[in-house]
């Protein structure tokens, strides 16, 4: 009598797009047993979040003289040299299959009579940004997956846990064999083991690490820890980048609200308080420069005026664009926008919005192959949390929404031979045990303070010895003190500026194109 060789079990963590799409393309497979876990509802996540869109080079886009070439070409450039160009390659290559498959899938991708309706964003040299619903690109997305996941889910091909959070992964034999698993905001009551033979980790960020940040209150770095916790190797932890127009929290009674770099694309500008445009001195493409440049320049901006005794305020003006396009403009091309900053107080076709550049993405993280295999054996990742090396220093506008997609499909195709896992050479890095309690906000005004936009050695020594002091007592909040202390490890090993990477005592030092890997020397056999 034959039996049936016995499922493959997979546990995906995380339900932003790469999450999702994982889920969903791996539920799909033959014999394999899908759990997905999220520690919020589906719906929570950085993803359902993104205005500006997903970059892609389709057929359209070719014949209009755009090119994949030209794609890889302005995401090195805006990476300042420092991405893996094999992944960057595969990247801008394998983006029209993965918009095919969104619309077979029923993505509702904007269009105009001419096919799909293109934005640009910065630092893109042709207008490739897909959107939906103008400026509900990620909620739009998320929507189609989330159906996607629960049409297999009640197929009984896929198990769905929200509101469960991974407390740590099960190792054994020097592979990952699956996770522990609990109530989010469980405390450590009823903890749950389940089994798996790979765990793959998609749980997004870490810009909960700052004060000013466009990520919801979710993005604490757990992925990253739980892989540090793992022994698995972690790269380009320095490289964070801010995106340059929140909407400022001191303007909106605290209120987090990020005004899509796609409004820079239709022509608004950022100005001072005397409306006096800055960019156009600080870079050839003035607003549409990579995004870490012109995060930089509000910030040089806003030192400079407030040094000279002036508001070091900022403000991107859209009033141009409302006047030469029509007023009814802003609000059909960014409809969730125009209704959020009207909901605030404020009417941007009339007036100019202040704004503060805010932790926005994590270019670093789980270091990874191409096929998403991390250093330890049964560990993946994909997104977000992962560092496949394709954003470099700096990530181009549009396309981390990409790289979900398209990692998450190397990594199920990989999933038949997820024995092997690659090796990386990183620095083993151990911290002493802290001591003293603290809290989410004092790591997060400590990495404002030390390692945001600008960072010195000894502001980061500083912050290094206050993190090694620290230990954590609040529910969610232990992942992100360990993440905190590897970025600031790494912002300081790197002693030059490179990227989203500033060093003021080493502004002009040569970049070069090492990379720095760090892994748990604690967790090392
Ligand atoms: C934006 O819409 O400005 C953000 C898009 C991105 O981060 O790629």
């Amino acid at each position: 009598m034959s039996t049936a060789p016995r499922p493959l079990r997979v546990v995906v963590v995380g339900s932003g797009i790469a999450g999702l799409y994982t889920a969903a393309l791996a539920a799909r497979r033959p014999d394999t047993a899908v759990t997905l876990v999220t520690k919020g509802a589906l719906e929570e996540s950085n993803t359902w979040h993104a205005q500006g869109g997903i970059t892609a080079v389709t057929a359209q886009g070719r014949a209009a003289g755009d090119s994949v070439d030209a794609h890889v070409a302005d995401t090195l450039r805006a990476g300042a040299g420092m991405n893996d160009d094999a992944a960057v390659r595969l990247l801008c290559a394998a983006a029209g299959e993965e918009i095919a498959t969104l619309d077979a899938w029923g993505v509702p991708f904007d269009r105009t009579a001419d096919g799909y309706a293109l934005g640009l964003e910065g630092a893109h040299s042709a207008a490739r940004i897909l959107h939906i619903g103008g400026d509900r690109t990620g909620t739009g997305l998320a929507l189609s997956l989330i159906r996607q996941v629960r049409d297999l889910a009640d197929a009984g091909h896929l198990e769905l846990r929200q509101h469960t959070a991974v407390r740590s992964l099960l190792r054994s034999g020097g592979r990952v064999r699956g996770a522990v698993l609990q109530a989010a905001g469980g405390g450590t009551t009823g903890a749950e083991e389940i089994r798996a033979d790979v765990v793959m980790l998609a749980t997004g960020g870490a810009g909960q690490l700052f004060e000013a940040t466009t990520n919801p209150a979710g993005a604490t770095g757990d992925g990253a820890a739980l892989a540090w916790a793992a022994g698995a190797v972690l790269t380009d932890l320095e490289f964070i980048q801010f995106h340059p127009t929140l909407l400022d929290p001191a303007a909106t009674g605290g209120r987090s609200f990020m005004v899509s770099e796609a409004v820079r694309g239709e022509g608004a500008v950022l100005v001072d308080a005397a409306g006096r445009r800055f960019m156009p001195g600080c870079h050839p493409d003035a607003e549409l420069a990579p995004r870490d440049v012109v995060s930089r320049a509000i910030y040089s901006r806003q030192r400079e005026l407030a040094q000279q005794g002036l508001e070091p305020a900022v403000y991107l003006d859209a009033t141009a664009v409302a006047a030469a396009r029509g007023q009814d403009f802003l609000a059909r091309r960014f409809p969730m926008i125009d209704a959020t900053v009207r909901a605030l107080g404020f009417d941007w076709t009339r007036e100019p919005l202040p704004v503060v550049p805010a932790a926005h993405y994590w270019m670093g993280g789980v270091r990874t192959d191409l096929q998403a295999r991390t250093s330890v054996p049964g560990l993946f990742a994909v997104g977000e949390v992962a560092c496949t090396g394709v954003h470099g220093a700096n990530r181009l506008a549009s396309n981390s929404l990409l790289e979900g997609l398209v990692f998450a499909r190397r990594a199920v195709e990989a999933l038949d031979q997820y024995r092997t896992a690659p090796s990386f050479d990183a620095l083993p890095l151990a911290f002493d045990a802290g001591g003293t309690v603290c809290s989410q906000a004092e790591i997060r005004a400590l990495m404002s303070a030390s390692a945001g936009v600008a960072r010195d050695g000894a502001g980061l020594e500083l912050a290094a010895k206050q993190l090694a002091e620290w230990t954590v007592a609040e529910d969610g909040c232990a992942g992100l003190l360990t993440v905190a202390r590897l970025v600031v490890a790494a912002a300081a090993a790197r002693r030059n500026s490179v990227g989203a990477h500033y060093r003021t005592d080493f502004e002009q030092a040569p970049a070069g194109r090492q990379r720095l890997s760090f892994i748990n020397e604690q967790e090392q056999p």
